[in-house]
């Protein structure tokens, strides 16, 4: 059921991949972030559900599951009773509340709508590889989901470090920490590590003294 969605997706993705092709190629980043630090789709809420076992009375045949939470149009539907019932406590029923970390998860994505899919800002660009700005460590940031802990949460909660990666000024303090943390896959914290291209981006804008 989900392969259909996912197929719809893709299709969109590969369309717009196609029209895009034609545009020139800018070396200035266009994309910075701006009142939407954090994205979540369908995808990493669905691992949230299962995670918390939302699935054991939420999909299938369960007699409980009038409401099932594998069915992405169901589970949009319900987005703001969700956010209810996993912030008072009441789901899961019988369990454990959900973590603060997998509750701002559920409260990103039904603030933002309840996505589907996220389409992920274009890599960093740039016509030298040693010219790397904040603006496309930024762009980083937001792909690999730092700023989902390291910015003001918009949910309006606290932000879970106290590092905010959306300001300059703290990411250029931190820009020795940041490299040596992405490195080692310490961060970011409870997701995959940065792939090559992305490491080269932090240790490029590292490399050149963290500049704005
Ligand atoms: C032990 C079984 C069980 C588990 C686990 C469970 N639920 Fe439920 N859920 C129910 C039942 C039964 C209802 C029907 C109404 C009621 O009793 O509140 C329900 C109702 C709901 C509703 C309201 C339905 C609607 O139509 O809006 C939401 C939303 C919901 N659950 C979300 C969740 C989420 C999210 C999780 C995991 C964090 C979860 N539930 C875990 C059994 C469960
Ligand atoms: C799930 C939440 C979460 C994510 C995602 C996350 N971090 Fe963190 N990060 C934390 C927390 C909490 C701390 C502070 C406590 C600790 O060190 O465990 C921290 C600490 C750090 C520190 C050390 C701060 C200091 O003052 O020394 C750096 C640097 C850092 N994170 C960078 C990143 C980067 C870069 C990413 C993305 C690649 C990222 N983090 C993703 C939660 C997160």
């Amino acid at each position: 059921m989900n392969s259909r969605y996912a197929l719809l997706a893709f299709s969109i993705l590969a369309l717009s991949a196609c029209a895009g092709t034609h545009e020139p190629v800018s070396s200035v980043p266009t994309q910075t972030v701006q009142g939407n630090p954090t994205s979540v789709d369908f995808a990493e809420v669905s691992v949230v559900f299962k995670n918390n076992r939302c699935m054991n009375c939420h999909s299938g045949n369960n007699p409980d599951a009038h409401l099932n939470l594998t069915v992405y149009a169901q589970a949009k539907a319900a987005k703001d009773n969700i956010r209810k019932d996993v912030d008072s406590g009441d789901m899961p029923k019988h369990g454990q509340h959900l973590s603060a970390g997998d509750q701002a998860i559920v409260d990103t994505w039904v603030l933002q709508g309840a996505p589907d899919t996220v389409t992920p800002l274009s890599p960093p660009t740039t016509d030298d590889p040693t010219d790397i700005r904040f603006a496309q460590v930024t762009v980083v940031f937001q792909n690999n989901k730092c700023l989902k802990c390291h910015s003001s949460d918009p949910s309006g909660k606290e932000p879970a470090a106290k590092l905010d990666l959306t300001q300059y000024a703290q990411a250029k303090a931190a820009a020795d920490d940041i490299q040596k943390d992405v490195h080692s896959g310490k961060m970011p914290k409870k997701s995959n590590p940065l792939d090559a291209a992305d490491l080269a981006v932090i240790d490029a804008w590292v490399a050149a003294g963290a500049p704005n």
